[in-house]
């Protein structure tokens, strides 16, 4: 049968590792998908910076690229705009989109599931939360009938990355901020990650999902690890406690039966018994609590160009499998739209 194709919009720690996966695995993946997949361009700002990937598939002009014959565009450019205007054109046109733009999904996700909505396209985002860690799909498929009450977690590689250092060696804070931007963990702009906004934006896609509700970045309390000082480390060891930045998502019930969604960022003094005590480095770990299911945990790598890849690939087979079925995914359009908390009670 006909080549699933994709466009992939961005070639940085991810992109390179998704281009690479996509080559080297394109016989297994096209088993398991039932057609072939075919990468047919790779939008960057710079084609001349890019030696690693075949050359003739790299063009600086995005918005063509999105406009062309490709049934998959897989955006990791990250941002608002202009990641958004392709996506949506993309959806529009009814081609499925893989993302992993945290930022864009946490403020925009309605609009995006809407144009998706319309046009019987898929939005597949996995890799905007926790890396490599399989989330989203549980939250959204596997405890579908469920009634889940709380998602709490480490959701920040790089933070937790430098908590993890400052605890145990007390490495200082520049020196460790440097060490996670090699590696790959850190954001373009580190105080993305730092400041909470970050982690944040993860906990608005989690609150959405796990509520069937909308909560955007900007409704989530943040506060993040900027202020905290090797004495804080210090202090918390002494309690026999650590810090830790934790995203909490939380459905509320008022005693009059209301409820609403609290979702806040911060850092927490943890007992060095918990078991998010013991997540270190860029590791994310992520507890889910449902009434009949009760309580799961969610652990693993949860930055860096291959575990991030892993999830992206994830969603490409499974929006290329539904294009071969002649179908889509799961939809999101209907929410019972739980209103938010006000910030400062928790
Ligand atoms: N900067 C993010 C982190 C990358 O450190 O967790 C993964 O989303």
């Amino acid at each position: 049968g006909r080549s699933v194709r994709v466009a992939l919009l961005g070639c940085g720690t991810v992109g390179s590792e998704v281009t690479r996966m996509l080559i080297e695995e394109g016989d297994e993946l096209a088993a398991r998908i039932g057609a072939p997949v075919e990468l047919a361009g790779i939008a960057v700002r710079r084609p001349d910076r890019h030696p690693e990937v075949p050359q003739h598939l790299l063009t600086a002009d995005a918005g063509e690229l999105v406009e062309s014959d490709v049934d998959i565009v897989v955006e990791l450019i990250g941002g608002i705009e202009p990641a958004k205007g392709w996506l949506l054109t993309a959806l529009r046109k009814g081609k499925s989109v893989v993302t992993g733009n945290k930022a864009l999904l946490s403020l925009h996700a309605a609009e995006l599931s809407e144009a998706a909505d319309s046009s019987g396209a898929d939005l597949y985002y996995e890799a905007a939360v926790a890396g490599a860690i399989p989330l989203l799909r549980p939250l959204r498929e596997s405890l579908a009938g469920d009634r889940i009450t709380r998602v709490m977690g480490i959701v920040n590689g790089t933070t937790n990355f430098i908590l993890s250092a400052m605890d145990s060696t007390g490495v200082g804070y520049a020196e460790t901020l440097d060490e996670a931007t090699r590696l790959g963990y850190a954001e373009a702009d580190p105080t993305a990650d730092v400041d909470g906004y970050d982690a944040a934006s993860k906990a608005a896609i989690l609150a959405s999902l796990a509520f069937h509700s909308r909560v955007t970045a900007a409704e989530v309390h943040r506060e993040g690890i900027a202020g905290i000082s090797a004495s804080d480390i210090a202090a918390a060891r002494l309690l026999n406690r650590t810090v830790k930045l934790l995203a909490i998502c939380e459905r509320v019930t008022a005693d009059d039966g209301t409820e609403s969604v609290s979702a806040r960022v911060h850092p927490v003094m943890i007992p060095r018994s918990h078991q998010l005590a013991g997540v270190n480095g860029a590791f994310n770990a992520v507890y889910v609590e449902a009434d009949a299911a009760g309580e799961l945990m969610f652990y693993g790598q949860g930055a860096g160009g291959a575990p991030t890849a892993s999830a992206v690939l994830g969603d490409l087979v499974a929006a290329a499998r539904n294009r071969v079925a002649g179908g889509h995914g799961p939809r999101e359009s209907a929410h019972a739209a739980l209103p938010m908390r006000p910030m400062g009670q928790t």
